[in-house]
Formats: structure tokens, C-alpha cells, sequence
């Protein structure tokens, strides 16, 4: 596999048929994904087939109620400006944190691509976590932030359905070992533990500002064929919705877990 790297995060590869790699690849996937945050695949024009069969590769799908299936693939769902009045949520995050086990990757191809504008931004949380002050990072070494759920319509959640977690802040990547920097949007972060609302409210914006500046940032800009997949361990992301042109069809699907316990 043919990998450009690109700072502060993700890699690129140009070579790469998604819909043949062996297990050995799909292997080196992981571990470029759990290194550099995000990987691009340039040129796929695979159909929800085998973009559903190369996401398999990693482990089963999960899928978050309220959003809409791709028709015929329930596992995936559309992101889509089209006859939309307001565009979509555009904040940084990460998926489904409120879940114990928070989905290890999500990955977008592209359906339609507008002309101007929708990069999908993300952050690099190792380099966040490496570069706060040793003030920050002795005052929240062991300590954990409550994430919640927010955005989806309580209607639409099970008993079952889990709707908060606690994960470390300074939390080790369930693969590289290495320490990111684990948060999301502020609106998610309900509670961090032993500081009260008021104290938490102040240290999850100054994490957040850290974590989402331009140095530690790296923009996709879509071209038509684009496969992107990101590892929700190691870094934020968020749709430039600001200035789009066009219409935007994104197909996506996120694999639940990482597979250690398989
Ligand atoms: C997502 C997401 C951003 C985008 O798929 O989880 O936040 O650029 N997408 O569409
Ligand atoms: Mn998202």
C-alpha cells in the first residue's frame, strides 16, 4: 500500500482497492488508523456493497437510532444537505461516546460532492494530550468526563439503549497504547469527576480549545471516489457545513468495536 502521511494527522493512500485487500492490509489499515488518526482512500467508486463488506472486514456494524438508513443497507446511514433548511450538526465530536464501548471507527464515501465547500475536519489527541502543560495533565491524571447523549429524540431509545458513560479524559488508544487526549463536544461533557459544574464547565472548554485549533487540525477536502475512515480513539472530527455549494451525499457506516475480545 502506497501511504502518504500528512501532518498533523491522517494518511493517505493512493493505490488501494478497498474491495481487495487481504487480512494482512486490512491489518495495516488499523494500525495506520490507530497511528495517524484517519485514513483516505482515493479513487474507490465501490458501490454500498462492497463498502458495507470492507467495513465488515473490521468487526460487526452498530448504528445510532434517529438516523436515516441508506435504502437497502440498514447498517448504513446518509448524511445529506440536500432539500435540508438547516445543515447538518458541525461542531467537533466524536461518535457515540456516550456508549461504554464508543464506536472505534466510522468511515464516509462519498456519494455526491458539492461543489464548493463540506471538508470534513479533523483533530489530532495524541498531540493534544502531548502538548498541554504538565499543570493540566497532573491535575486530571485518573480523572474521568461523563459523556451524555444529546441530539437524538429520547422517543426513539430503548430501556436498553445506554444514554451516558464515564471514559478516562487522558485515555490510553485500545490498540497503540498511546495516550489521546479523549473528549467531545462541550455539550457532551456533562461532568468531570471531581470538579464541580462550574469548574468541569471550564476545564472541557479549555480542553476543547487546545484540542481544536488549525495547528492541530487537518482539513479533507472531497474528491469524487473518496472512502474516508477515521479512529474515533485518537481523534475529534466535524463537517464544514459553513459554505457549502451543492449537493452533499455522504454514505457512512461505523464499526462497533476494535475486536480484542474476538
Ligand atoms: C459523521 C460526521 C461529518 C461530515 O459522519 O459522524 O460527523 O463531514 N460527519 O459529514
Ligand atoms: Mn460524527
Amino acid at each position: 500500500m502506497h501511504t502518504t502521511t500528512l501532518q498533523p494527522l491522517g494518511a493517505e493512500l493512493t493505490d488501494t482497492d478497498i474491495a481487495a485487500l487481504t487480512d494482512e492490509q486490512i491489518g495495516e489499515v488499523r494500525s495506520l488508523l490507530a497511528e495517524h488518526g484517519v485514513v483516505v482512500f482515493r479513487d474507490q467508486h465501490v458501490d454500498d456493497d462492497a463498502f458495507l463488506a470492507f467495513l465488515q472486514r473490521f468487526g460487526p456494524l452498530t448504528f445510532t437510532a434517529g438516523e436515516t438508513p441508506v435504502d437497502g443497507f440498514p447498517d448504513l446511514n446518509v448524511i445529506s444537505n440536500v432539500g435540508r433548511t438547516e445543515p447538518p450538526r458541525s461542531t467537533f465530536h466524536v461518535d457515540s461516546s456516550y456508549l461504554s464501548t464508543p464506536p472505534a471507527y466510522t468511515a464516509l464515501r462519498a456519494v455526491e460532492i458539492p461543489s464548493q465547500g463540506g471538508e470534513t475536519v479533523f483533530t489530532n489527541q495524541y498531540r493534544a494530550y502531548e502538548t498541554l502543560g504538565d499543570d493540566v495533565k497532573a491535575r486530571l491524571e485518573g480523572a474521568t468526563i461523563t459523556h451524555v447523549v444529546t441530539g437524538i429524540d429520547p422517543s426513539l431509545l430503548t430501556e436498553d439503549d445506554e444514554t451516558q458513560a464515564e471514559h478516562p479524559v487522558f485515555r490510553p488508544h485500545p490498540l497503540s497504547g498511546r495516550t489521546a487526549l479523549y473528549m467531545s463536544t462541550p455539550k457532551r461533557c456533562a461532568a468531570v469527576s471531581g470538579l464541580d459544574d462550574a469548574a468541569a464547565a471550564e476545564v472541557v472548554a479549555e480542553l476543547y480549545a487546545h484540542s481544536t485549533t488549525e495547528e492541530n487540525s487537518h482539513a479533507h477536502r472531497w474528491a469524487p471516489g473518496d472512502v474516508v475512515m477515521w479512529d474515533n480513539g485518537c481523534v475529534l472530527h466535524r463537517g464544514d457545513h459553513s459554505v457549502v455549494v451543492g449537493d452533499r451525499v455522504m454514505h457512512r457506516g461505523m464499526v462497533a468495536d476494535y475486536g480484542l475480545d474476538r
